[in-house]
């Protein structure tokens, strides 16, 4: 089989750029994108600009949307901040390290047998730059920064883009549907009032 040439990304703008041009096409090839986000070397000062912690909890920033195909954004996490065990609604999901580390536990669907707790299939530490690929079929995630004295950012692409997406109990396997909101859009800051969630993701 032939390789796909792959084109590299010298600046985050670049990076943008160069998703538009492959998400004109219907199909996706999830290694294509992958490959291109790996090859992005972060570059603080290229993103600090949508980077903006919280005490509490991580937030969301959007970068880019896409021309509809899909949503760019940055997560920021500050020490110990973790989402829950959520799905990714139907799409594909790329996460990008920036800054620091995280660690990804995936799990199992709960069933409606399974009583209990979830079952955890794997986890794994990702370090800057590195690429890590999700959609429903493989299963759930929960993403975390374990450091207590670094933060994390992290890159994230959503194609489609989605607004909802579930959240599940670890304890039991229930779960509840939530809306995502952004702190800021293009490096504005969003209004108070839309930034009220329990989101994830
Ligand atoms: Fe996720």
């Amino acid at each position: 089989m032939e390789r796909t040439e792959v084109t590299k990304a010298e600046s985050l703008e670049d990076l943008i750029k160069i998703l538009h041009k492959i998400f004109e096409s219907d199909t996706i090839n999830v290694e294509e994108v992958q490959s291109v986000m790996e090859s992005y070397q972060t570059k603080p000062q290229e993103w600090m600009k949508y980077a903006k912690f919280d005490q509490y909890r991580y937030t969301r920033h959007l970068v880019d949307e896409g021309n509809g195909k899909f949503n760019l954004m940055i997560l920021c996490w500050g020490e110990g901040h973790g989402s829950s065990i959520h799905d990714h609604t139907d799409s594909h999901c790329f996460m990008k390290l920036l800054q620091g580390q995280l660690k990804e536990t995936l799990f199992d669907w709960p069933s409606a047998k399974t009583k209990g707790d979830m079952v955890q299939k794997s986890q794994r530490v990702l370090q800057e730059n590195q690429v890590a690929y999700i959609n429903d079929s493989l299963g759930l995630h929960r993403v975390e920064n374990g450091s207590h004295t670094e933060c994390a950012a992290s890159l994230h692409l959503y194609s489609p883009p989605f607004q909802f997406c579930q959240t599940f109990d670890q304890r039991t396997g229930h779960k509840n549907t939530v809306k995502m909101t952004f702190c800021s859009k293009f490096g504005e800051k969003t209004p108070f009032e839309t930034t009220i969630s329990q989101e994830n993701n």
